[in-house]
């Protein structure tokens, strides 16, 4: 996201959107027994709502409160939603899960903290879980961000090792963004780690 809007803005305007697809597919690859599910950077909740009406356990992590409190606002005190307030510069500790799920977030992590925060997300991944991001390639419009984290297709690849992977689709196309007009170039991966 370019910094001159801020992640409040950008999440106040994504309630009412449908769930990202990456979560449509990350469910059809797990067992269709909910269990726990991490949402990291999980924005305004969308994906959360989706996931607690799905019958899952949910741990919401993000590092603006406001859109925090939206979600506990909105879900009141239901017994299956954690919400974590965390910066990905000092790694969230995770919970083991079935599910984690992290749309258009991981990229906004600065490059020094990246490999801390993935070696949580690895740590997360229970036998057979599942996993679905969006990462950011060298063609993407932000490309160059000193905050943000972006990966070849080689280094994604790495990133993976040892996973699964189920869904691989490399996006490098003009479109938009809430800014406006941007060229994106995201691999969106679903991977599961082998039982
Ligand atoms: C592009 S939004 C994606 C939100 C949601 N997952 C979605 O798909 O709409 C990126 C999210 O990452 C969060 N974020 C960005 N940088 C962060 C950081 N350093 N620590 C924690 N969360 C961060 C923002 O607050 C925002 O909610």
């Amino acid at each position: 996201m370019p910094h001159d809007v801020s992640w409040d803005d950008y999440n106040a305007h994504q309630w009412g959107r449908v769930p990202r697809a990456s979560l449509d597919l990350a469910l059809d690859a797990t067992s269709g027994e909910p269990g726990v599910a991490v949402d990291l950077g999980c924005g305004e909740g969308v994906e959360v709502a989706a996931l607690l009406d799905a019958g899952w356990t949910v741990h919401a992590v993000d590092g603006e409160p406001a859109a925090l409190a939206r979600i506990v606002d909105r879900h009141g005190s239901h017994a299956a939603l954690h919400v974590q307030h965390a910066d990905f510069t000092a790694p969230p500790v995770l919970p083991p899960a079935d599910l984690v799920h992290s749309s258009y977030a991981l990229p906004y992590c600065p490059p020094a903290a990246f490999d801390a925060l993935w070696a949580e997300v690895r740590e997360a991944l229970r036998p057979g879980a599942v996993l679905a991001v969006q990462l950011f390639g060298p063609n993407d419009d932000s490309y160059g961000d000193p905050e943000m984290t972006f990966h070849t297709e080689a280094e994604a690849q790495e990133l993976l090792a040892g996973l699964e992977i189920l869904h691989w689709r490399e996006e490098d196309a003009d479109g938009n963004a809430y800014t406006g007009p941007k060229h994106w170039h995201v691999f969106h991966v679903v991977a599961r780690r082998p039982a």
